[in-house]
This record gives structure tokens, sequence and C-alpha cells, in this order.
């Protein structure tokens, strides 16, 4: 077993600098795939996520050695093709080698995608578009292959658009012969940050950060050096902490560009935030006020900052409002909130949070990453001892979080219990 243990407190007060973005540097390790040589990725998060990708890249033959947040990968001349399910299971975000294998080795056997439980998680965006290019798709009860004798530039419209789909797509399309057009692309930081380093790797690609994203596919890229783009999610869940405990936390490493409805949203509800270039400082007073918020695509209100915010709103005055549209089984969290003693409602996709309501510690379960770091959140905030169990779905995303909490005065620690072992 293991869990957080969290005892709700004063303020939050200091600084903290989030990591690179998880969501970013998974993409920019399967980019690495596209070139033979030594790519060097810095900022790079210590956190679960990425030492399973490492493994998978370790894999496929890659040399990864990483050290202080640098990670250098050395690409063969050869990769594999096939990625184990023992790994994938554990990290949906893998997927994402199937653009890259496909382009180098024009076949790819993937098995099916695990990570964060949050319903049905669909790839046929991604097959689809790569089946446009020229890819052959088939399947395995848990498996997904795709070959093909040539990926060719294609004019892709997205239904959605997806994160996922759109990296994929990108990363087939950069050695493609001729162009590829991916309209209704996503328009997330990490696909920009993904789009830079393909671009010193030598891609022809412009459009991102813009629903429509063109790519001229080149003869072959180089390795290159990039740095990740900040944890947009990360600097979001500590700017929640400062808003939720009355604090004031300085917010470094993270443009405040990216958090742009986020920041609205928190001022909505009576947080005070200051931008600076890199980074933003968050505080608040007691009295926070009801807010509604809609998730949606960037850059709409991430979802992966919903279940964080249903604490900030447990805790304002008035009724909110928070709707999901991104993904059908976010709202896990709210049975282990409500068992905390939030007074929250769900009809269809909208959870209705009357506040303000006094939480008081649990034993509570962390569904999902986000669902985890929120529930350590309501900790801070609650009367007595609240035990997150299954804390290894925060070691996921969050670098140090009872750490870097417990420096900004928050009483959380981290324990490995054997089964059946108190927690204590
Ligand atoms: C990425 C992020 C995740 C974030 C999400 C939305 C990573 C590792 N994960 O996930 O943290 O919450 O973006 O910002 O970067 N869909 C389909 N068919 C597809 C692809 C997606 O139906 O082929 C659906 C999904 O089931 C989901 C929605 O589209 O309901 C969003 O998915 P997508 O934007 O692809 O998110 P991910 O890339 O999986």
């Amino acid at each position: 077993m293991d869990a957080f243990l969290v005892r709700g407190g004063g303020p939050l007060i200091g600084a903290v600098r989030v990591s690179g973005a998880k969501n970013s540097a998974l993409k920019l390790l399967a980019a690495a795939l596209l070139a033979p040589g030594r790519s060097v990725i810095r900022n790079v998060p210590d956190i679960a996520d990425i030492a399973v990708m490492g493994k998978v890249l370790e894999h496929l033959g890659v040399g990864v050695d990483a050290r202080d947040g640098v990670l250098t990968l050395d690409v063969g001349d050869e990769v594999g093709d096939e990625t184990p399910a023992h790994l994938v299971s554990r990290l949906r975000a893998s997927i994402v080698v199937l653009g890259p294998l496909l382009a180098r080795r024009g076949h790819v056997r993937v098995a099916t995608p695990g990570g964060c439980n949050l319903g049905n998680r669909a790839i046929d965006l991604h097959l689809s578009g790569l089946a446009r290019m020229g890819a052959e798709i088939s399947f395995g009860a848990d498996y997904v292959e795709a070959r093909t004798g040539g990926l060719a530039g294609a004019d892709i419209e997205l239904p959605y658009a997806s994160v996922g789909a759109t990296e994929n797509l990108l990363m087939a399309a950069v050695t493609a012969a001729g162009t590829t057009r991916i309209g209704n692309a996503a328009r997330e930081p990490e696909i920009v940050d993904l789009v830079a380093f393909l671009r010193r790797m030598g891609a022809d690609v412009c459009g991102e950060g813009s629903d429509e994203i063109v790519v001229t596919g080149v003869g072959a890229l180089r390795p290159a050096d990039h740095t990740v783009v900040g944890d947009r999610i990360e600097a979001g869940t500590y700017a929640v902490a400062a808003a939720l405990t009355g604090g004031t936390i300085a917010v470094d490493g993270v443009d405040p560009g990216h958090l742009r409805m986020v920041l609205s949203k928190l001022r909505a509800v009576g947080a005070r935030v200051d931008e600076r270039a890199d980074g933003v400082t968050v505080s608040a007073q007691a009295g926070l006020r009801a807010t509604d918020i809609v998730t949606l695509p960037y850059p709409g209100f991430p979802t992966d900052l919903g279940a964080q915010f249903l604490v900030l709103l447990s805790q304002a005055y008035g009724t909110s409002m928070l709707t999901e549209n991104v993904f059908d089984a976010r709202f896990s969290v709210l049975a282990e909130l409500t068992r905390m003693g939030a007074d929250i409602s769900l009809e269809s996709h909208h959870a209705v949070v009357r506040g303000p309501r006094t939480l008081s510690g649990a034993e509570v379960r962390a569904t999902d990453l986000r669902a985890g770091a929120a529930l350590v959140l309501a900790g801070l905030v609650a009367d007595g001892e609240a035990v997150v169990h299954d804390a290894h779905h925060i070691d996921r995303g969050y670098t140090d979080f009872a750490a870097r909490l417990r420096a900004l005065g928050g009483d959380v620690r981290r324990v490995d219990v054997p089964v059946g072992a108190a927690v204590r």
C-alpha cells in the first residue's frame, strides 16, 4: 500500500518551481525515435510516467541516460518496432510511438494502452489519420498494428481536436512524402513544444498553436537538444493550493499565457493573481465565491485541473457548476470528496458544488492522477488527518509532491506501507 498522509492546517506560503510538462516530455521522448543519433531533452520531470516511457524506449533499443532532469537518448540506426504490453499497460501515452515508429520502420505493433482510467479513451482518430497517410491497420485482442510501404502526405480533418491524435499524425508526417494538413488540430502548448523540437530536428511544420497544422515531409531528421516547456497543470495545482488554503504561492517556471482560462477562474473565485514573465503569484483570503467552469480543449479550461478546482469550489460561498466535456470518467473523485464532507451532486456531466462545507480527514483513494492530487489538496484544508491511498497515481505526474507541499508549510507525508500493516 502506498499513501499520502495529509493534515489540514494553515495557509501555504512560499515559492515553488514547476517541472517540465509531463504531457510534453512524454511526446518528446517518442519524437526522438525519428532520428538516429544523440538527442538531449532538458527540464524533464522526475515522475513515474517518464520512467516508464524511458523503459519503452530502452525496449526499442534506445540508450537512455537520466541525470538531474536531463535525458540523453542514444537512438541507433536500428530501432525496434514493438512495444511490450507490461509497459504500455502502465502508460497510455506510449501510444505516441505509433507515428514515429511507423515513419522510421514502416511497421509498428503497440500493445493496447493503459494509463489513467478515464473511461473509453479511444484511438480511432490516431488510426484513421494514419490510414489516410497510407498505413494499413490491423488489430489483435490486445494490440494494434500498422504497416506501410511508405507514408504519404494527406489532408486530414480531425472530427475532434484530440491531443494524442494530433501528435501521432504530426510525427508520422514529418518524413512522409509530400504535404500533410491536419485540420481541427489540437492547440495545446505541449503540441507547440513538440513542434519546436521537431523543427530543431529539421522538420518543416507551420501553424502549430492554431487549428491548422501543415507539415511538409523532409527526407530525414537529425537529433536535437531541447528544453521542455513548464507544466501548466502542475502550476495550476499549486495555484489552487494557494487559493484554497488562503495562502500566497509564487509559482515559477510556467508561462502565464498557458494558464489564461485557469487564472481567470482563480480571479472569478476571488483569488489575487499577479503574472510575471516566467510565473504567477496567487494569493487569497477567506470568502471565496462560487463560479462555473466548463472543461474544453485548449485554450479552454483544462480537464486535468477539473478535480483540483472541485476542491476549491467546495470551499467557496454559493453554488458552482463544473461541466466536464473531455473525458467521461473524470468524476470518480466525487465519491471520495463527498466522503470528506464536500456537497457535490452529479447531473449528467455537470458536477454541482454547494459550498462552503467543512471537510474532514478520511481514508480516500486516488482513482487517477489528478483526482489523487485533488484529494491531497482537500486534505490540506480538512479537519484531522486524511489518508489518500494509491499514491502511485500521484507519483505518475507530480515531482516530489509531498516534499514540495511541505516546503510551502503543508503537513504532507508520502508513505509506503506493506499490505495489512497500519499506515503509521
Ligand atoms: C492528453 C493528455 C491528458 C489530457 C488530454 C486532454 C497526455 C499524455 N495526456 O490526453 O492529460 O487530459 O490530452 O487535454 O498528453 N478521443 C477519441 N478518439 C481518439 C482520440 C481521443 O474519441 O482517437 C477522445 C478521448 O476518448 C477523450 C477525448 O477525445 O474523450 C480527448 O482525448 P485526447 O485529446 O486525445 O487526449 P489524450 O491525448 O488522450
